[in-house]
């Protein structure tokens, strides 16, 4: 047994920042924004909106769409960097929002590479025989922790939210494979860090704005490049497959540049992918179900359809994953 993915949902908070409203907050300018980056605007969440609330939106969607009840579901997972509060769980405010009362709920950290992480939590679950409706929700509201008077980072990510129903499949569809990789040697790459038990809330840690993403932005590209076509090369191995055999490549969304170098070395053609950063920007654990819900509604994906998926982001993690439609 091995799970599947029946159904798809997305959301977003309707206020839109474009790269020129960025112009008048820091000195850049859209032009340097979208040629470094590929983003010309992202979302950003209201005052008091949280992650949970994207989540559960997100989830609401995906439940209309595969006619399921809240009470069917066995387990929530919500992968998230921008949980609502330390604690509880991001998972328990949308397992409340649904009324979920049957479902075991509880949140995957691995930022950007979340989802993935998420989708191996679920494949597993499933596959065992312990879970048979399982929800997992990629969720952030990034703008709640990015220094908006820093250019470096603040121009990079946006608020928003994917969620994904699988049950168990017996059929050779489904999530043929996940692949996951941390190296905490790398912390520093991307972090934020102040908050947590390290350096607890301050006044100082406040004043020096150690509260929001820090990022060696220079170091990250490269180290992206590397890993994502490393774990798209053993995705591919695994499963007997080559480039060509890939239907629909489904990236995590950080960087354009980042993701011309992968496919350039991965002989992967760019129609066959799906971008939609210049939108959103980068929404960390969001982004690849995000991009998923939008190539699903846009009739891209059907059955046999075969998607490779792949991540990377702060710890450092990375991961990959095949999915057969
Ligand atoms: N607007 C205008 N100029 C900017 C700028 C901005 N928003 N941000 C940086 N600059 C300037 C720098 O100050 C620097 O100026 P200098 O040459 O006078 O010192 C110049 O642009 C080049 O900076 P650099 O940092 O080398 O740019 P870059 O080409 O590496 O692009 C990033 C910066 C952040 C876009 C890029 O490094 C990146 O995307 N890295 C990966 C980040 C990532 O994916 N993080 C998420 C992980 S999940």
């Amino acid at each position: 047994m091995r799970g599947r993915i029946v159904a798809t949902g997305s959301a977003v908070p309707s206020r839109i920042l474009r790269n020129a409203d960025l112009e008048r907050m820091i000195s850049t300018s859209d032009e340097w924004i979208a040629e470094r980056t590929g983003i010309r605007e992202r979302r950003v969440v209201p005052q008091g909106m949280a992650s949970s609330d994207l989540g559960t939106e997100a989830a609401r969607a995906a439940l209309n769409t595969a006619g399921w009840d809240a009470l069917d579901l066995d387990l929530i997972l919500v992968a998230t960097c921008t949980p609502d509060m330390p604690l509880p769980s991001t998972a328990c405010f949308v397992q409340r929002n649904l009324k979920a009362s049957r479902a075991m709920a509880f949140d995957v950290s691995a930022a950007c590479s979340g989802f993935l992480y998420g989708l191996s939590v679920a494949n597993l679950y499933v596959g065992s025989g312990a879970c048979r409706r399982v929800l997992l929700v990629g969720a952030e509201a990034m703008s709640t922790i990015t220094d908006w008077t820093d250019r470096a980072t603040c121009i990079l990510f946006g608020d928003g939210a994917g969620a994904v129903l699988i049950e168990p499949t017996s059929d050779d569809r489904g999530i043929l494979s996940t692949h996951l990789h941390s190296d905490g040697a790398w912390w520093d790459l991307v972090c934020v860090p102040g908050g947590g038990s390290r350096m607890p809330p301050s006044d100082k840690m406040l004043a020096e704005r150690q509260h929001f993403v820090k990022m060696k932005g220079n170091e990250t590209f490269k180290v992206a490049v590397k890993t994502l076509e490393a774990t798209a090369r053993e995705a591919l191995l695994a499963n007997g497959m080559d480039i060509t055999d890939v239907d629909l490549f489904i990236p995590h969304q950080a960087n354009l540049r980042i993701l011309n170098a992968v496919m350039e070395r991965l002989g992967l053609d760019k129609e066959r992918a799906v971008i939609n950063m210049e939108k959103y920007g980068n929404t960390s654990a969001a982004s690849i179900p995000l991009a998923l819900d939008e190539a699903v509604r846009a009739g891209r994906v059907k059955p046999g359809t075969r998607i490779l998926m792949a991540a990377f982001g702060s710890g450092l993690t990375w991961a990959s994953a095949v999915v057969k439609w």
